[in-house]
Parts: structure tokens; C-alpha cells; sequence
């Protein structure tokens, strides 16, 4: 049985020009409740700009984004309140708050008291207090920082960074999360480690959509995958076929250059690997009897 997808997410002819330079142009992309999507692409292609058209942080020179079916006002609150939360390719934390009222900063958008009272303590602020501040535990023990809580963020390594940026775009409760190379910078046990945190993340009935420069982080994660390259969205589709689509290798690679080996060279390179893999194979079996000694 096959379910119709629920676009969460439709990007319908995005463009988004800076003066005389065209960073995202015409892009319609679509993110399914329940999918993670990855989005990739060369150096300036154009990714984060296309995020901050989604996300409301630009307005987008053409083209509407909707949310659910509805477009959404290029507002980031009111993006946020819609239900959509993003992490920035630039950490944005702040950096004198503990690790706990950052994640409470990210929560404000679902409180009644708002930005000010959370950060004043306001009376308001009170009454909603422990209920906010369960909540952002229970989302710093999913995301594995409950230990630090009253460090502050800056103290804390780059990976914990990264991951702390992420518990508080959670804290917003979205249905949607955007996650702008979420391992940069990260070693590779991290990296494995927010792999599965991205999963996770889907299991609690989030959708991801997420840029990222680590292939084998997006080619494994991904339902999906798209390419923008110079601000086009060039191919579109499961890993399996990005992977293997040669203009996505090119646009990662450049076009052949001079001096590159051309069809000729491979061949003569391919035709002298044959002959020392023939060359070894005989060497083996004359020497069968010293087995072990042939080099
Ligand atoms: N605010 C801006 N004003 C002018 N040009 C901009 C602005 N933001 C981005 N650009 C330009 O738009 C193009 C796309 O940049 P963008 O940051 O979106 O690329 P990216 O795909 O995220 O690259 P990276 O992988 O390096 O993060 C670049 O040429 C960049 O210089
Ligand atoms: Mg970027």
C-alpha cells in the first residue's frame, strides 16, 4: 500500500537576487512530513541563501514559500511560530548563557511570556518556569548535553556547539527542522554520533531538511537529496541516483581540464593495471609451493 506524501514545506519558483548576482533562481522544492531531505551543492551555490528565503530572513525576490499549504508571511517569527526552526551555518548561541537558557531562549516562541519575561524573570515567567524548563531538560537529555547544563556556551567544544544549536531550535516544538551543515567542524565520531541524532530527530515525527558538505553523512541520512549548483536546482532524487548522475559529479569535480588524463591515458592506465594484476596472479601460482614468501 502507498500513502500520498504530506508536503510539509513547497518552495514554488524561488528567486532571490542580490544587485546584479542571482544566488537561488526558481527553485521549486518540496519537504514530505516524515522525510529527511538533504540539500547539497558546490562552495556559493547558493544553499543557505535559499534557507534564509524560507525561513523569512530574506524575502525572496520572486516565488512563495508555504508551510502546510499556506504561504508563509517572510517573517522569521512568524515562520518559527508556523512551525519551522533552523540552525545556522555560523553558530548563534549565546555565548554568556548556560547551556539551559539557551535552550529556554529557543522556547520562547511557544510560551505565553515571550522573550523579555523568560530572560527577566518576570511574574509570568514564574508559572511557566518549570514546565519550560522540564521540557528543555528532556530535549538536553535527548540531544546528550543534560550534564552541562549551567555551563556556559561558549565553554563548551565546537561539536557540543553545534548540538546545543539544535536542542534549541527543538525547544520550539517545529514540525520542520532546517539544519545548515549541521557537522562542520565535527570529528568523525561526532559526525556518526549526529547521524544518528538526525534520525532520532525523524522518529519524533520531525522532517529534516539539511546542507551539508559530508556526503556520506547526507548520502546515508537522506530520503532525498538535491543539488543546487550556481543558485539551480540541478538534479533531484534518492542518493542512489544523485550519486551516480554525472552532472553532479562534474559540478563537484569541474568540467575535464587540460592536462587532466583524457580517455587515452585512462585506458593505458587501466591496460597496465591489468597486466600487473596478470603478472602477480602468475607470480603466486609458480610459487604456490612457498606459500606466503611470493611478493
Ligand atoms: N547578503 C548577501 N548579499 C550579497 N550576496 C550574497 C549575500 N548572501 C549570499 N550572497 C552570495 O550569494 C551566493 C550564494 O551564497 P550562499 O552563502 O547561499 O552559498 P552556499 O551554497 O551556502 O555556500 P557554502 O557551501 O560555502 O556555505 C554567493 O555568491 C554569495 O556571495
Ligand atoms: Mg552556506
Amino acid at each position: 500500500m502507498t500513502t500520498q506524501p504530506t508536503p510539509v514545506l513547497e518552495a514554488r519558483g524561488v528567486t532571490m537576487r542580490f544587485g546584479g548576482l542571482t544566488a537561488v533562481r526558481s527553485v521549486d522544492f518540496t519537504v514530505n512530513a516524515g522525510e529527511i531531505v538533504g540539500l547539497i551543492g558546490p562552495n556559493g551555490a547558493g544553499k543557505t541563501t535559499f534557507f534564509n528565503c524560507l525561513t523569512g530572513l530574506y524575502v525572496p525576490t520572486e516565488g512563495t514559500v508555504s508551510y502546510k499549504g499556506t504561504v508563509l508571511p517572510p517573517k522569521p517569527h512568524l515562520v518559527t511560530q508556523a512551525g519551522i526552526a533552523r540552525t545556522f551555518q555560523n553558530i548563534r548561541l549565546f555565548a554568556n548563557m548556560t547551556v539551559l537558557e539557551n535552550v529556554l531562549v529557543g522556547r520562547h516562541t511557544r510560551t505565553k511570556e515571550g522573550l523579555w519575561s523568560a530572560l527577566l524573570r518576570g511574574p509570568g515567567f514564574k508559572k511557566a518556569e518549570r514546565h519550560s524548563e522540564e521540557r528543555a531538560m528532556e530535549l538536553l537529555e535527548f540531544i546528550g548535553l543534560a550534564h552541562k547544563r549551567d555551563h556556559l556556551a561558549r565553554n563548551l567544544p565546537y561539536g557540543e556547539q553545534r548540538k546545543l544549536e539544535i536542542a534549541r531550535a527543538m525547544a520550539s516544538e517545529p514540525r520542520l527542522l532546517l539544519l545548515d551543515e549541521p557537522t562542520a567542524g565535527m570529528n568523525p565520531q561526532e559526525t556518526r554520533a549526529t547521524e544518528e541524532l538526525v534520525f532520532a530527530i525523524r522518529d519524533k515525527g520531525m522532517a529534516v531538511l539539511l546542507i551539508e558538505h559530508d556526503m556520506r553523512f547526507v548520502f546515508n541520512l537522506s530520503d532525498r537529496v538535491a543539488v543546487l549548483v550556481q543558485g539551480e536546482k540541478l538534479v533531484e532524487g534518492t542518493s542512489d541516483v544523485v550519486q551516480a548522475d554525472e552532472r553532479v559529479i562534474a559540478a563537484y569535480l569541474g568540467e575535464p581540464f587540460e592536462g587532466a588524463p583524457g580517455e587515452a591515458e585512462a585506458a593505458e592506465v587501466e591496460a597496465a593495471e591489468v597486466e600487473a594484476a596478470e603478472a602477480a596472479a602468475d607470480a603466486t601460482s609458480t610459487t604456490s609451493s612457498t606459500k606466503g614468501e611470493a611478493k
